[in-house]
């Protein structure tokens, strides 16, 4: 005992390790399709919790008739393999049926469905995924009351959503820290996703100029610029270098209420969505002075 003791590391050290929470449940909410992005969220979560819960579920509620529900990469074994590596003690991946979520139309007038505020969810991608954002709270809200986490990973590569969420804990008091994580990307800087799957090899190098732009907008606000204008405008050049990339929107908003800035004050999110071929891709970056 009196061995031990001298091995007691110094106050320092023993500050930094009560600090840590020994106790604590992280739950990273994913669709599956698992690329390095996702498993970013999952090493900061081992970071801080004695429990890591990674939940794969494919929401038919955020998505559209029209969108990729059955299509969407369904990689379980992979997955599987991918969470354990990454030391995930584990994983929930229930059906639609064990989820409670049914068809998406017939949801909307039989069971309670959580609808973000409206100034959230009509700008950005909220303007072409009707009822996404209300998927994306509703499914979220099942699973902090199925897993009680006390912490949830979210990816700052979908802002719009981590905002939203971040609201949604604040509005209906889930005791649960939301941690935004940073958006991994490639070499060539395009944003890791599930749907880069579905991108040919010419169109995955073409998608790089999302991030190009933003790139551009980044230079100019480094050398003052403060008005959404120029910066969207910047962007803008940069896209329409690459024709196969169908800009869907440029925005520049206030990153916590998603409101349109006109200029940058404290922080601004320039967010794109642009489509190549048939593969509808998002990004953005967060401006600040900080
Ligand atoms: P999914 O698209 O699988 O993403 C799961 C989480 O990984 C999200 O928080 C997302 O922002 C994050 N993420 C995706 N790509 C990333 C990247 N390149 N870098 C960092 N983080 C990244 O988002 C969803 O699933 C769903 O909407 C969900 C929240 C699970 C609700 O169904």
């Amino acid at each position: 005992r009196l061995e031990s003791k001298c091995l007691v590391p110094d106050d320092l050290v023993l500050d930094e390790m009560s600090s840590w929470d020994r106790t604590a449940i992280g739950l990273v909410p994913t669709m599956g399709g698992l690329h390095q992005g996702h498993l970013s969220l999952m090493q900061r979560a081992r970071q801080e919790n004695s429990t890591v819960i990674v939940s794969i579920f494919v929401n038919p509620l955020q998505f559209s008739p029209n969108e990729d529900y059955n299509k969407y990469p369904r990689t379980l074994e992979l997955d599987m393999q991918l969470c354990e590596q990454a030391g995930v003690d584990l994983i929930f991946a229930p059906t639609p049926e064990e989820m409670g979520v049914l068809q998406k139309s017939i949801q909307e007038s039989k069971v309670t469905q959580v609808i973000p505020p409206s100034a959230m969810i009509t700008g950005l991608c909220g303007g072409s995924r009707l009822g996404h954002f209300q998927g994306v709270a509703t499914i979220v809200t099942k699973l902090f009351n199925l897993v009680q986490p006390d912490r949830a990973y979210f990816g700052q590569k979908d802002g719009q959503q981590l905002a939203i969420i971040r609201q949604l804990v604040a509005d209906l008091n889930f005791p649960v820290e939301i941690v935004a994580c940073p958006t991994l990307r490639e070499a060539s800087g395009l944003a890791f996703s599930s749907r880069n799957q579905y991108l040919s090899a010419s169109e995955k190098q073409q998608a790089a100029v999302l991030y190009r732009g933003l790139q551009q907008a980044k230079a100019a606000f480094n050398a003052g610029v403060r008005n959404s204008e120029e910066l969207i405008a910047a962007v803008r050049q940069e896209v329409a270098m690459v024709t196969n990339a169908l800009v869907e929107y440029i925005e520049l908003v206030e990153p916590n209420t998603l409101m349109s800035l006109v200029t940058v004050k404290e922080e601004g999110m320039l967010a794109i969505a642009a489509r190549l071929g048939s593969t509808r891709l998002i990004d953005n970056i967060l401006l600040s002075d900080r």
